[in-house]
């Protein structure tokens, strides 16, 4: 089955991300959140977006307003019906994402796949719930949705494997890259990323380098396009401290636990980019 038709709850920085890339590669593409007016939001942020995309030339005004016409704000979730697959992106809560699950199995057809862009909950714990886990998945999109292409495609035992080549094939067609990863604490980037990230901020307490210079040596030594302690500020402290917490916890391991180095900056109100002070000022 080729999809076709996308539905996406939750209108906020990754919801509307997702559903802006998908009604911009020319798929029908309905979104959702909880009020008329978050939905509205999300509408608008995402005809904001386009416009400045416009302003600079990167695509046309005719492209822009074509895209416009593919996305339909929805006024329930009711308007789901006819989707091929959806793609949740509400607050990383089990208890709110799985409640949704259970509303829209009333609502959508037996086929229609159901992807969580969760970035730290269990795919296998978020699919307990489901009548039909065999069609439930993680697609973990990065931000922004609509420049980064690479997309993690979680399976779990329940997951029915045939289905995984409608879901690359998507993808592909929307210029995404698909790397498939069975459900696990972290998934691939996350995993790898995080841990990279709190030895970073260690080596900076300890004074055996400055920010500037780890990240120089992560750019040149390892080709890195961006140094750890960057992509930190990026990411946002706070939110890289709670993925930690995460990994240690699911993993049963102390060695993830956030640094002192990464504690102390949050508790400090340094939470990188966002708050104008991390390990670089803005
Ligand atoms: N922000 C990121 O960089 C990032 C990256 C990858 C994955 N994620 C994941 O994506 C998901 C969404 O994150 P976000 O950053 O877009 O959050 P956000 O707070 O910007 O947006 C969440 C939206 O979901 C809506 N919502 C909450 N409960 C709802 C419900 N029951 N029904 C409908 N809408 C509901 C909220 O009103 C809000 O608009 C989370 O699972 C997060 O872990 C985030």
């Amino acid at each position: 089955m080729s999809i076709e038709v996308i539905g996406v709850v939750g209108a906020g920085t990754m919801g509307s991300g997702i559903a802006q890339m998908f009604a911009e590669k020319g798929l029908t593409t309905r979104l959702w959140d909880r009020t008329e007016e978050l939905t509205r939001r999300g509408v608008d942020a995402i005809r904001k977006r386009l416009d400045k995309s416009v302003e600079k030339g990167t695509i046309s005004a005719e492209a822009a307003a074509e895209s416009l016409t593919r996305l339909h704000p929805a006024a329930s979730l009711a308007e789901f019906a006819d989707a091929d697959l959806v793609i949740e992106a509400i607050f990383e809560d089990c208890a709110a994402k799985t409640a949704l699950y259970r509303q829209l199995e009333e609502i959508v057809r037996a086929d229609t796949l159901i992807g969580s862009n969760t970035s730290s909950l269990s795919v296998t714990d978020l699919s307990g719930t489901l009548a039909r886990p065999e069609r439930f998945l993680g697609l973990h999109f990065f931000n922004p949705p609509t420049r980064l292409a690479l997309v993690e495609v979680i399976t779990t035992a329940a997951f029915q494997a045939e289905r995984l080549q409608e879901v690359n094939d998507l993808l592909q067609r929307c210029g995404k890259q698909p790397v498939t990863v069975k459900d696990s604490p972290g998934f691939i980037v996350n995993r790898l990323l995080l841990p990279l990230i709190n030895e970073a901020a260690r080596l900076v307490d300890s004074g055996v380098a400055s920010p500037a210079d780890i990240d120089t040596a992560m750019r040149l030594g390892t080709l890195h396009p961006a140094g750890p302690l960057q992509v930190a500020d990026l990411i946002g402290l706070d939110i890289c401290c709670d993925i930690l917490q995460k990994l240690a916890s699911s993993l049963d391991n102390p060695n993830y636990l956030p640094s002192a180095a990464l504690t102390n900056r949050v508790a400090a109100g340094k939470l990188g980019r966002k708050s104008g002070c991390g390990f670089y000022s803005y």
